[in-house]
């Protein structure tokens, strides 16, 4: 078992990464609480045995285009219905959107109760389970509405990746190799190299990505909880990714899909603006092919919308778009000066 810690200023608490943790998970529930599932349709119909574990469950719908108040609202009141109080806890069973629905349903009801998450798709092992950033979408962007609540306890067991489709799998991994870029901002000390890693390998060892990748988050969540500064730099890729799941209603792209074709639209626009050379530009989109995670990279929509909406983005600030772009390898920066015609170019 490889464990990891999360420290925040008012709470601390671990990753266990192992194969096979799932089977384990009663150690973890322990006799004289009452746990409450939540999960989604999909995976209460794949893995039934675990879910027959809890007498209290929430089922919601799935999907990216119910990650909504509509679906927040039926969780907390589902909970409510069954009577949840305030010392138990809730068990998130699920990828990155209903981790991120349960996380702030678990933030909101009762002002706040425990929880536990158990990330079923790479996206969510890699990254969303870590940090505590939940919430959902509004027809004005993307995790407008949330809450920065930290889980008990991360529980991830890399062997439930079987069972997600390979679609999924690669959109976890825009997640992955956008800690390519980042890695030198998230840790100075490192005697791994996600870049190098996955680089030089043809079949990546996925319970090595999960760790390195968490160690990475766990490193900078502990620094920045709340986003002030450091934090900011695992949005990259993601302010071109917002308006590209919202300009197309989150039902085109994948999120990681989304954040891959972020990312090569900030590698177009730092060497457009002489931050990178022709060299690192073309290793950042060798990357991000090599794993075939750009489903496209320039879409056939209206330009000024995907510019409105990436000016309703969480990180603008002063009516200002701050975008983080790559200078050298594995380091990026936090660019507030870029001109709205440089945008458009690489959009
Ligand atoms: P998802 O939760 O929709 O899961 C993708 C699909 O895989 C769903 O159909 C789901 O039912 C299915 N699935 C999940 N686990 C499975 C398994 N083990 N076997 C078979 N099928 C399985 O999508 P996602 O990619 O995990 O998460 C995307 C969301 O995560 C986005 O909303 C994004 O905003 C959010 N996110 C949040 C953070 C954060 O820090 N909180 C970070 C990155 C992304
Ligand atoms: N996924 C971005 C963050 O957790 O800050």
């Amino acid at each position: 078992m490889k464990k990891l810690s999360v420290k925040t200023k008012n709470k601390e608490y671990d990753i266990l990464i192992k194969n096979g943790l799932l089977s384990d998970i009663d150690t973890f529930l322990s006799n004289d609480t009452k746990f409450f599932l939540i999960t989604n349709d999909n995976l209460a119909k794949i893995y039934p045995d675990f879910i027959s574990k809890f007498k209290n469950r929430v089922i919601i719908k799935d999907g990216e285009n119910h990650k909504n108040f509509e679906t927040f609202q039926f969780i907390t009141e589902e909970l409510l219905r069954q009577r949840i109080e305030r010392k138990d806890k809730i068990v998130v069973f699920g990828g990155g959107v209903t981790g991120d629905l349960a996380g702030y349903a678990a933030a909101s009801v009762l002002r706040g109760v425990g929880f536990i998450q158990i990330p079923t798709t790479l996206l969510a092992q890699v990254d969303s389970s870590v940090g505590g950033k939940t919430g959902f979408n509004t027809k004005y962007g993307k995790n407008l509405v949330g809450a920065f609540y930290q889980p008990d306890i991360v529980l991830i067991d890399p062997s439930l990746l079987k069972t997600l489709p390979e679609k999924e799998i690669k959109t976890g991994f825009g997640e992955v190799v956008k800690y390519c870029f980042i890695e030198k901002n998230c840790s100075s000390n490192q005697d791994f190299y996600m870049c190098d890693y996955l680089k030089n390998t043809e079949n990546p060892d996925y319970s090595e990505i999960i760790y390195r990748a968490c160690a990475l988050k766990a490193e900078v969540v502990s620094n920045d909880e709340k986003e002030s500064g450091l934090r900011a730099v695992l949005n990259f890729g993601h302010t071109f990714a917002h308006a590209i799941e919202t300009v197309t209603n989150f039902e085109t792209y994948t999120h990681g899909e989304a954040v891959s074709m972020g990312m090569k639209s900030a590698f177009e626009l730092s060497y457009n603006l002489g931050l990178i050379d022709k060299s690192y530009y073309n290793q950042g989109f060798e990357l991000i092919d090599k794993f075939n995670l750009a489903p496209l990279y320039k879409l056939d929509v209206d330009k000024n919308l995907y510019l409105k909406i990436m000016k309703s983005d969480k990180k603008v600030l002063s009516s200002h778009l701050r975008i983080v772009l790559p200078i050298s390898k594995g380091m990026v920066k936090i660019a507030g000066d870029i001109s709205e015609t440089e945008i458009l170019k690489v959009i």
